[in-house]
């Protein structure tokens, strides 16, 4: 990761982390408030986004605004920018997604489209807002999560795995486009990961050969190295091995099935999640 300084001096004053209030945004949120950048914090649940948002405070002594939002209401965005004002953010990071599981057939198209908005029309919308101002000030950054399931279609996961793919080559296409007015732009491309969310829906059993679930904060200081050096980063050697096995040592079939097997396993789990009576 760059120095602490480092990383305020280039992407300061502010940052927002767009889905900030657990798992790998709240990482980010850490990492970067503790690099002495003033975070603006984006969830649903106004609770633990305030709760985030007043630790981080006190715990980095920099400033933090919290924005409770939904991603996927087309009005989110301009609210979001309308509660960041005047303050100059350097540095953008959409994490938030909605991961839909489940066959395409049997999930209602509505959240399907929901998946979109959060997905892939937030993170539009941000970066367009947000990154003119970073080039005309020729410096700042765009970190996007996606995921090793927007490598290769599984099934079970097709629209998950469809804006994940969406993501990935967007933020290449802008690393390019950017690298020359000091803007730096990187993918990230997860994979399983021990967050709350991860935790709800993960596999009772994984593969033999599976990577191992990484920390959140082992993704979170992957992601802050690349940006800057490269377009995309996998984090964690396993994946990075799983990765070059999908594409280099399998047939598109077969890992289109190797994808669809794990998709499968994440929705059976998901459904057991559903059954279970809240404790
Ligand atoms: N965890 C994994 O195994 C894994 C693997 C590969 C890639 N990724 C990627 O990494 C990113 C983060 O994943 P994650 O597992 O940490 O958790 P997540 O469930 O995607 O997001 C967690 C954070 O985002 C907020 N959030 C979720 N939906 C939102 C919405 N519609 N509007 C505003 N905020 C929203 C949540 O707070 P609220 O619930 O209060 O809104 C929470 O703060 C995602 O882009 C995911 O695709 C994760």
């Amino acid at each position: 990761m760059a120095a602490p300084n480092e990383l305020s001096t280039r992407y300061g004053p502010w940052a927002l982390v767009a889905g900030a209030s657990e798992g790998i945004g709240l990482a980010f949120a850490d990492a970067l408030a503790a690099a002495g950048l003033s975070v603006a914090l984006v969830a649903r649940r106004p609770a633990p986004l305030a709760g985030a948002a007043e630790r981080l405070a006190a715990a980095h002594r920099v400033e933090t605004l919290a924005i409770a939002a939904d991603l996927g209401d087309d009005d989110a965005p301009d609210a979001i920018l309308a509660a960041l004002g005047a303050r100059e953010v350097g540095l953008l990071v959409y994490n938030a997604a909605l991961s839909v599981s489940g066959p395409y057939l049997d999930v209602p198209l509505a959240t399907h489209h929901r998946a979109l908005r959060v997905n892939c029309l937030a993170p539009l919308a941000l970066v367009h807002a947000l990154a003119g101002p970073m080039r005309a000030r020729g410096r700042g950054g765009v970190v996007l999560m996606s995921s090793l399931t927007g490598a290769v279609g599984g099934a079970c996961l097709a629209t998950y795995s469809g804006t994940k793919a969406f993501g990935a080559v967007f933020g290449e296409a802008l690393w390019d486009e950017l690298r020359g007015a000091g803007v730096d732009i990187v993918v990230s491309q997860a994979g399983a990961t021990l967050t709350p969310g991860y935790e709800a829906t993960a596999p009772a059993k994984l593969p033999a050969l599976a990577p191992r679930p990484m920390r959140p904060e082992a993704v979170v200081a992957d992601a802050l190295r690349a940006l800057g050096r490269r377009p995309v980063t996998i984090p964690g050697r396993g994946n990075r091995v799983a990765a070059f096995f999908l594409r280099h040592f399998m047939t598109r079939r077969r890992a289109v099935l190797t994808m669809g097997a794990a998709g499968r396993e994440v929705h059976a789990a998901a459904a057991r999640a559903a059954e279970e009576p809240p404790r």
